[in-house]
């Protein structure tokens, strides 16, 4: 089938929930995808913070053709070898807890959200979140986001939720009562557009939750697993939250997320408190397994973090060239920049001219290629946008 052809079936059948792209891609190597029309693209979006190794890298297809060919999929009702070893490998790197599994990144905020208020005393249900959030698209998970266009028409919502002021402490200690189980955050907010957490914040907020016993709940579903330079961005801030959410990068494109509490937290679920048929099956924890030692082998982070800082600085050479540029901000491979104007036309442009990215909060240009770029894919990238942009003076 061609991309004419594609287009045409997917119009019919699938639900109109996306602001699709006019092309279809159907081949993936390294830091390239092809689409139907057999047109090649450089991939700075990664399948949007996804494929962390670029794409079809030789060894996970050849663990995910081992294991489909072995085991695909069993239950939770038995004990999974690869799940086990990648719950190990999680908390040998980060702290010492459990991991739950399941397929997305809202998935495991909705576990989170429910295992802390498990896991607190029983009167205690509310979840503070922050302006600019995004933690998924479930019912709790989206009023738990904040952008208020993903709730309008499915009213009523569940309840429990209250909103704080991102970077904000003093508004925090606002949203705090005797009801409060959970703090949620992202520390790099992606969607609402590449806002880091401030340090300062993040000290002060791991105070007042301990004082007031309120679980920290860092959700590193788009920003985790080395995307910032480290394996988990909280290893920025100095602190240990109680609880970290991941999915994303983890599986190299498999569906797989995670939930990692702290021992006391994670006791707060017992048999039968939460669960998922294909959370953490053969299949998806071997492509995590291997991911994640790849990451681990390589030094995938700190490639990440060097190849961030020349993006970065590539693309403030291009905020001194244009006025339009209001700004850029990012860390590791996780990039924004902020234009005068909405974004959407200068992504299209970029992608007739071979590179993908996209655009987060209408007027930030986001970078996330996978973190095995190198220079000189950012350079070609880089004079990609130099060009487009130039024709917008
Ligand atoms: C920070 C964050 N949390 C949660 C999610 C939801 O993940 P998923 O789409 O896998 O449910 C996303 C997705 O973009 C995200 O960026």
């Amino acid at each position: 089938m061609d991309t004419a052809e594609i287009i045409k079936l997917s119009k019919r059948y699938i639900m109109n929930t996306y602001g699709k792209r006019s092309i279809a891609l159907v081949k993936g190597k390294g830091m390239y995808v092809w689409d139907a029309d057999g047109k090649k693209y450089l991939d700075f979006l990664a399948g949007i913070a996804v494929n962390a190794l670029g794409h079809c890298h030789p060894e996970i297809v050849k663990a995910v053709k081992k294991q489909v060919s072995t085991l695909i999929h069993t239950s939770n009702l038995y004990h999974i070898k690869q799940q086990a070893e990648l719950a190990e490998l999680l908390i040998k790197h980060s702290f010492k807890g459990k991991c739950f599994f399941c397929n997305s990144g809202a998935e495991a905020n909705e576990a989170a959200i429910k295992l802390a208020r498990k896991s607190t005393e029983p009167d205690k249900f509310e979840t503070i979140t922050m302006t600019g959030s995004f933690h998924g698209r479930t019912m709790a998970t989206i009023t738990a986001t904040d952008n208020a266009r993903y709730r309008k028409g499915i009213e009523p919502l569940p309840g429990g939720f209250k909103r704080a002021v991102f970077n904000d402490i003093k508004s925090i200690k606002k949203c705090i009562s005797d009801k409060t189980c959970a703090i949620m955050i992202e520390p790099v907010q992606g969607e609402s557009g590449i806002h880091i957490a401030k340090k300062d914040f993040i000290t002060e907020l791991r105070k007042l939750c301990d004082s007031e016993k309120i679980l920290l709940i860092f959700d590193e579903v788009q920003c985790g697993l080395g995307r910032t330079g480290k394996l988990f961005a909280y290893e920025h801030y100095n602190i240990e939250p109680d609880m970290i959410t991941l999915a994303k990068s983890l599986g190299s494109g498999l569906p797989i997320g995670a939930l990692i509490a702290k021992d006391k937290t994670s006791s707060g679920f017992g048999p039968g408190d939460h669960a998922s048929t294909f959370g953490g099956n053969p299949l998806c924890c071997a492509a995590a397994l291997t991911t994640l030692r790849i990451i681990l082998r390589n030094n995938l982070s700190q490639h990440a973090l060097k190849m961030g800082a020349h993006l970065k600085n590539k693309l403030e050479v291009l905020k001194k060239k244009y006025s339009f540029i209001r700004e850029v901000r990012g860390i590791g491979l996780m990039i924004g920049v902020e234009l005068d104007f909405e974004c959407k036309e200068i992504v299209e442009k970029c992608q007739k001219a071979g590179l993908l990215t996209n655009c987060a909060s209408g007027n930030v240009l986001r970078f996330l290629p996978p973190f095995i770029v190198s220079k000189k894919e950012i350079d070609k990238a880089v004079n990609i946008l130099d060009k487009i942009l130039g024709d917008c003076l």
